[in-house]
């Protein structure tokens, strides 16, 4: 069959899903507590409809069936993360075997499905005890990161052959220490650029230590949000250059080249933010950068001037410096409140080869959630037109930025089975196969058919 839309041989075309987000067997297996388990224990009422994360979706113990239906649609790769809190109890010391079996067979049953598993490492879920040494303001849990990693390699490494430090590490610094929605629930810039910045750390002593012991691939998995003006003039452009060093190139620019830059620098400077820091750190990034980028693309930003002057007594904010901008007619996801706006993963694939020396990367992460799935239920199937067109819209400028010379090497849509999410808990749905989260049974919906064949097809038509 003749596709309009044809990818390079090898596309990788799957999916992505965190350890504490489907694991569940949250008391079970030995694993120790992380923050998410502490949170929902002493305020459950910040989790929508009361949902915490002890059961999940059961991967723990249904991974044989869900590895099973990721190879009927098509999946040839798939990113999963390691619970730290699962292999290490604590996050230091004593590594539980129950866990490395878990992990073990679950990597195993990937590659005799020949689905290639990528494997992340941190996925917001600090575990419980270093969360309380101060999390990662504190330069001892960098070390304990490092450690943890060290063991994943090589317990995990001979078999994994792409592997990610962090998911988003700027989602725990925007949700932890600036604006309330990740526990410890501190609000507090200073720390926050802390935290940021001992991420940042963790990650290049990961990615080091990686290098001098194995021969795969090892990189990070960022949200970038493209940040674009209102308008042309100077006052709109600067607010988007702020952001864009704030919620971008924080992280973009030390693990792709190895700095951080100038006027982000600069800026902290001026405010009085800027992070205690170590001698060796600067060499550090700079010899670590990444081989391989996952791009996480959900929504644009859209900026303008400021237009009021921050309260005084308001505690140092990134928004001291932009006004969000809501664009008239802009094409909404109304369940999940965000804006859809296809041709931001292609602006941000040309951005990273003009600026960003043509990088290999992927989408790691995009997707629709979407609010009380069950209306579109048709003879027992979820007829998710919406999410078919959303997929298709993305691969479309994905398939632009390739003919352009980009260098994405796959999408994975967020995510396999409808999942649990943080504090929108079963909320919005986004995966391929639906889950009902009292029996656990998972259906596949009509965008898990239309993903088989334009997998089998390596594209599709318009
Ligand atoms: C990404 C995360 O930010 O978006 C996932 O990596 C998350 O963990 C996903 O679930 C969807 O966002 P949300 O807030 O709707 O769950």
């Amino acid at each position: 069959m003749a596709v309009e839309y044809k990818f390079p041989e090898g596309f990788w075309w799957g999916s992505a899903a965190s350890a504490t987000q489907t694991e569940g067997a949250d008391k079970e297996g030995g694993k120790g507590k992380n923050i998410w388990d502490h949170w929902y224990e002493i305020e459950p009422n910040r989790f929508f409809e009361g949902v915490g994360p002890e059961t999940t979706s059961d991967f723990y113990h249904r991974y044989k069936e869900d590895i099973q239906n990721m190879k009927e649609i098509g999946h040839n790769t798939f990113r999963m993360s390691i619970s730290w809190a699962r292999l290490i109890p604590g996050g230091e010391g004593h590594v539980n075997q129950e866990a490395v079996n878990f992990y073990n067979n679950v990597i195993d049953e990937f590659l005799a499905n020949d689905i290639e598993p990528f494997v992340n490492l941190f996925h917001f879920d600090m575990p419980l005890e270093l969360q309380e040494k101060g999390g990662w303001e504190n330069r001892e849990v960098v070390d304990a990161f490092v450690e943890y990693a060290r063991q994943s390699f090589a317990l995990f490494g001979d078999r994994v052959k792409k592997w990610f430090t962090f998911n988003e590490p700027i989602v725990p610094v925007e949700g932890g220490y600036l604006y309330d929605f990740h526990y410890p629930n501190i609000v507090d810039a200073k720390k926050a650029v802390q935290v940021a910045y001992n991420t940042m750390i963790a990650h290049a002593k990961a990615v080091k230590v990686y290098h001098a012991s194995h021969d795969g691939k090892i990189g990070i998995i960022l949200n970038l949000t493209p940040s674009y003006p209102r308008s042309q003039n100077p006052a709109d452009l600067k607010a988007s250059h702020v952001c864009d060093l704030f919620f971008n190139r924080s992280f973009l620019d030390p693990a792709v080249k190895g700095e951080f830059p100038a006027d982000l620098i600069s800026l902290l400077e001026e405010h009085g933010q800027l992070p205690n820091t170590q001698a060796g750190d600067k060499t550090l990034l700079k010899e670590n950068i990444v081989d391989i980028l996952g791009v996480n693309y959900y929504q644009p930003r859209r900026v303008k001037a400021k237009e009021t002057l921050p309260n005084p007594y308001s505690p140092f904010m990134p928004d001291w410096f932009f006004d969000n901008y809501e664009m008239p007619g802009r094409k909404m996801n109304p369940y999940r409140g965000w804006e859809i706006y296809e041709k931001g993963v292609y602006d941000i694939m040309v951005n990273l080869k003009d600026n960003y020396g043509n990088i290999e990367s992927f989408i790691s992460e995009n997707g629709m959630g979407v609010q009380n799935e069950e209306r579109f239920l048709k003879n027992g199937r979820i007829e998710d037109d919406y999410r078919i067109d959303f997929i298709k819209g993305h691969l479309k400028w994905v398939h632009k930025a390739i003919e352009e010379g980009c260098n994405p090497k796959g999408y994975h849509l967020w995510t396999f089975m409808d999942n649990w999410s943080w504090m929108n808990a079963y909320k919005n749905r986004y995966g391929f196969f639906s889950v009902d989260i009292e029996t656990k049974e998972r259906t596949a919906k009509k965008s898990a058919t239309w993903f088989a064949e334009a997998s089998k097809n390596n594209g599709f038509n318009g």
